[in-house]
């Protein structure tokens, strides 16, 4: 197969993940036999740094021609002081709606070897395996906004349609059904009038999994949840700004926010990104953990392009490598880390020990 990527790496530790993702990326398709060619696109700060947009229109063109998209991380200190329409986050949302990419899944599991790392004891945390169904592409990052500085007053508002909500809510059982079966649908329905069409509608559609089990929790308890037994969960089907707030929890409770990864998908090309940001205060000091890149890489080879075994040899990489003990440096209290690029080739180095022999491609 021929695996054409747009690689948009991005601010801060973004170049530095996304060049560790590649280099296993290129591992998995040299053992399996596939072809993969890399365009490179700018975006976020590193485009609008110099007066230019945070999403050229030849970045856009690149990712709508490519089979997938590979996002590093947007965001820079420096980007504070620009208007908002130069924000390098602005050029992400854009990108994720010209894509239009409406359904964000991130997984969140705990690893056996990470356990440890946790906040929660072991006891609570083992066994986690959960994945967010974030929609992506509506709500309040979307919604009417206004900021009067002058007048001290600022407003953003969240809308969503029930098409919006039936989408993401069909991909959220879709999922359940490959997995768990069981479905929690996180909202603010005593306060918030999206949130009370959000529940009819999950509920409308529910009728048609009556496999599925389904529950609706209010954010905050979901919050709480989520510490208290985060093992209770399976798909767990969220708003656009809520989706990302729990997902930073769960990746905190799983040891690292360097480890999530995210898939964009229900658009019309497939966008994958490392749930955390650029970390500008660790950027360029090769220090950074390219788990959640290479994870998005997997789910690329999974979702996009329907390659399930490479996938699952690259999640057994990533496994095999944390189980021998090797660590970057926010996944070790110690000293005794690998820096970005190494660790990645621990993990690349993995996947081509684990290929079948005479797997290997010429
Ligand atoms: C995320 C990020 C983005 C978001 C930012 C960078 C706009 O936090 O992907 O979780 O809020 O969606
Ligand atoms: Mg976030």
């Amino acid at each position: 197969m021929r695996i054409e990527l747009a690689v948009l790496p991005g601010d801060g530790i973004g170049p530095e993940v996304t060049a560790g993702a590649l280099r296993v990326l290129d591992a998995v398709a040299r053992s399996a036999g596939h072809t993969v060619e890399v365009r490179e696109y700018p975006v976020g700060w590193a485009s609008a740094r110099d007066g230019g947009d945070p999403l050229p229109q030849a970045t856009l063109d690149g990712c709508l021609a490519a089979g997938a998209v590979l996002l590093g991380a947007v965001g820079h200190p420096d980007a504070d002081r620009v208007d908002p329409e130069r924000r390098p986050e602005r050029g992400l949302l854009r990108l994720r709606r010209e894509l239009g990419c409406f359904a964000n899944l991130r997984p969140a599991m705990a690893w056996d070897a990470l356990v440890d790392l946790s906040p929660l004891r072991p006891a609570v945390l083992r066994g986690t395996d959960l994945i967010f169904v974030r929609e992506l592409s509506s709500g309040i990052y979307y919604g009417e906004s206004s900021f009067d500085q002058q007048r001290g007053v600022a407003r953003s508002t969240m809308e969503y349609t029930r098409d919006q909500i039936e989408r993401v809510t069909r991909v959220a059982f879709d999922l359940a059904r490959q997995r768990r079966r069981s479905v929690v649908s996180v909202d603010k329905a005593n306060v918030l009038a999206p949130s009370r069409l959000w529940r009819s509608t999950v509920d409308a559609l529910a009728a048609e999994y009556p496999d599925v089990s389904l529950r609706h929790m209010l954010v905050d308890r979901a919050a709480m949840e989520l510490v208290l037994d985060p093992r209770q969960f399976d798909v767990v089907l969220t708003g656009n700004l809520f989706g990302d707030i729990l997902s930073d929890q769960a990746a905190a409770l799983t040891g690292s926010l360097g480890t999530l990864a995210s898939a964009s998908i229900g658009g019309r090309v497939d966008l994958y990104e490392p749930v955390h940001g650029s970390a500008p205060d660790i950027a360029g000091l090769g220090v950074a953990n390219p788990m959640g890149a290479i994870l998005s890489v997997g789910l690329m080879l999974r979702h996009t392009f329907g390659l399930e075994a490479e996938a699952a040899a690259l999640e057994e990489a990533v496994r095999s490598v944390l189980a021998r003990g090797l660590r970057t440096r926010d996944l070790t209290g110690g000293d005794e880390w690998l820096g970005c690029g190494a660790f990645a080739d621990e993990i690349a180095r993995a996947v081509a020990l684990a290929a079948p022999a005479g797997a290997e491609a010429d």
